[in-house]
């Protein structure tokens, strides 16, 4: 089986046969990771070009290091070293990039829809490393994968997404991904954060923590934006943190194995206190290992890769 798309712009709409698929594919490509030479030749002679227009250290770094692990050839594009700053359009600037002969972009960029603006217009393979507030399908797959790594199952597990949903790829792209795969998901934060009508598509909405917790297998914490909504949608941090915080004393209280996630990076001592974070419940660093077998295995299937066969090698 292979990707019906030659892009990854999102998880709205792609089949569960397809993200199971990729998590499958990350699965099998992980042990890569723990070779003494990590490197397989699958994308010998594909060149990627990582165009991040927004700040980013586990995204950009784990696709830089899944390229290198597939001894792809990859560029790493800032925008404020390039010709951006002279006003050249995005689409000029990946249009003089392809002209170059590339085969991959991937693209992090602050306007929702610029990954599928680019795929509108070039002849490479479009990979979304998360656009505005809109999605961000890698990370979803990432989590996904740790969540199944931890806990053996995705569909009827339950998961609730703490924090800024509105504003979040993250979540956006978290809850097309779980609904699409069976989950049950669940959403908890200040009411100036949760998108109006949530209810209406089978979410549960947890106005208290403390409710969240006690139902929930995996609670997937979000970073509070500081450099974005963060002050204006909420009184104080200091507040979140009493209400929606997920601290030692909340975790204890509930009794049982709760898997505690974050895509990073965190704020500690506001969404999530250092005790839990660094903790035997948060899977935190796990899902940093499994976003480069995810970004591995969604280059490696958009090259048009199949899925492996049982007992077959990477390389
Ligand atoms: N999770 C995530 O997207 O982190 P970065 O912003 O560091 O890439």
């Amino acid at each position: 089986m292979q990707l019906k798309s030659r892009h990854l712009l999102g998880l709205e709409g792609v089949a569960k046969s397809e993200i199971e698929l990729i998590l499958d594919t990350a699965s099998g490509l992980k042990e890569i990771l723990d070779r003494p030479i990590p490197k397989v030749p699958t994308l010998r002679g594909k060149t990627v070009v990582n165009l991040f227009f927004e700040p980013s250290t586990r995204t950009r770094f784990s696709f830089e290091l899944a390229e290198k692990r597939l001894s792809a050839d990859s560029m790493n594009f800032s925008a404020a070293s390039s010709s951006v700053l002279k006003g050249e359009s995005l689409r000029d600037t990946v249009q003089n990039i392809e002209a170059m002969r590339i085969n991959f972009v991937v693209i992090r960029h602050s306007a929702v829809g610029a990954p599928h603006f680019l795929a509108s217009c070039i002849d490479a393979s479009v990979i979304n490393a998360g656009d505005g507030a809109h999605e961000h399908p890698t990370q979803a797959l990432l989590d996904m994968m740790t969540m199944k790594e931890r806990t053996g199952r995705l569909k009827d597990l339950k998961v609730v997404i703490v924090g800024d949903i509105e504003h979040s790829r993250v979540a956006r792209s978290n809850i097309h991904g779980l609904r699409t795969m069976g989950a049950q998901v669940g959403v908890c934060g200040p009411a100036t954060m949760i998108p109006r009508n949530i209810e209406d598509m089978g979410i549960t909405v947890y106005p208290h923590i403390e409710d969240a917790m006690a139902e929930a297998d995996v609670l997937n914490l979000l970073r509070i934006q500081l450099e974005r909504q963060g002050r204006e949608l909420l009184p104080s941090l200091r507040e979140y943190r009493n209400l929606f915080g997920v601290t030692l004393e909340r975790l204890e209280r509930i009794g049982r194995d709760l898997v505690i996630m974050h895509p990073g990076p965190l704020n500690r001592g506001v969404e999530i206190d250092s005790d839990v974070a660094d903790s035997e419940f948060s899977v935190i660093l796990n899902q940093v290992t499994n976003g480069v077998a995810v970004r591995m295995a969604v280059l490696y299937l958009l090259a048009g890769g199949k899925a492996k066969l049982e007992g077959e090698s990477h390389g």
